[in-house]
């Protein structure tokens, strides 16, 4: 028999997928997709501190090897949530809620006003490229450590998920100072900084002009990033960055993490992608005589 499950911070997980955030918004409905079509855990779109149009269209674009998006967060802020929220909490598989906020003080009040939906798990998306200040918590460790000990204070039982970013020198550095104030789990990574160019007008193709760029083109970073946290923390690591099939999620899984995010692969493949890659991680356990997730993870460091 071999047993899929996993778990981030004793919140168990029937499968090691997550549907990563953005992907699907916010709508509860959208959020029951997943898991109905096999998601082990499914992240709702980063909730922020108020009402955001987003950026101008184009603001997403598949250049080839992965997709660019500047979609820069668009919602209607949290205090405007209520019937979403309610329906969100009556879901029994594990929802991740993700946070994001420019100053310390949103991320608190968002925290202390969601927190009596009871949810699970609330991930803090300190790593936003496409947005003013987006990024400002996960650049340094200080700022990153502060953000998770002030969200932790207010978080009664939730675990608490800080999501990086692959844009600075030591990301290892940041995920021990997040562990060492508190976090429950680190994710790893948020986008990656780019931009593409359309020779012929001459200008850069997003209305934003630069992105954050997803999908395959940067699954080689993540699993590097992975496999550096995994040498510097001891919390569980969710693993995100070009999963689209089921080696890929074993590969991350060898680099250190518990479980993945699969976000681009949804726009390439439809939300049958979470059964598909489950059902490849479960032919290659068998091939390779493995009965349990949790003899897989981290294996690539021995
Ligand atoms: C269109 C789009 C919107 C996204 N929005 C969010 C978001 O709201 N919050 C967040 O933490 N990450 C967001 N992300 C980042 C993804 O959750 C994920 O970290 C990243 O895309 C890498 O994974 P992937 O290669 O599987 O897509 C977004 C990504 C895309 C492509």
């Amino acid at each position: 028999m071999i047993d899929l499950s996993t778990s981030i911070a004793g919140v168990k997980l029937k499968n090691p997928t997550i549907l990563s955030s953005g992907i699907l918004g916010t709508s509860p409905e959208l959020i029951k997709r997943a898991f109905e079509n096999n998601a082990g855990a499914a992240t709702i779109k980063s909730i922020g501190p108020k009402l955001r149009d987003g950026n101008n269209n184009p603001s997403v674009i598949n250049f080839g090897h992965g997709l660019l998006n500047a979609v820069g967060l668009p919602g209607p802020g949290y205090k405007n949530m209520d019937v979403e929220f309610n329906e969100l909490s009556k879901i029994k598989d594990p929802v991740i809620w993700s946070i994001y906020g420019s100053k310390i003080e949103d991320f608190v009040n968002i925290t202390k006003y969601i927190i009596k939906y009871k949810p699970k798990i609330i991930e803090l998306n300190i790593s936003c490229p496409n947005k003013e200040n987006g990024m400002l918590f996960s650049q340094d460790k200080k700022s990153a450590a502060n953000v998770t000990r002030s969200v932790k204070e207010v978080a009664e039982k939730t675990i608490i998920i800080p999501k990086l970013s692959p844009n600075v020198a030591n990301i290892s550095e940041i995920a021990y100072a997040c562990e060492k104030a508190g976090a429950d789990a680190i994710n790893a990574i948020n986008t990656v900084q780019g931009m593409v160019i359309n020779i012929d007008a001459k200008k850069p193709v997003l209305y934003y002009k630069k992105g954050g760029m997803s999908g395959p083109a940067i699954r080689p970073i993540a699993v590097r990033c992975v496999y550096d946290i995994y040498e510097n923390v001891k919390i569980p690591i969710i693993g995100t960055g070009g999963i689209t099939n089921g080696r890929d999620a074993i590969e991350m899984i060898q680099a250190g993490a518990s479980a993945v995010g699969i976000g681009s692969a949804v726009y390439y493949h439809g939300i049958n992608v979470f059964g598909n890659i489950v059902n490849e991680i479960k032919e290659w356990m068998q091939e390779n005589s493995y009965n349990s997730i949790k003899e897989i993870i981290g294996i690539a460091h021995e």
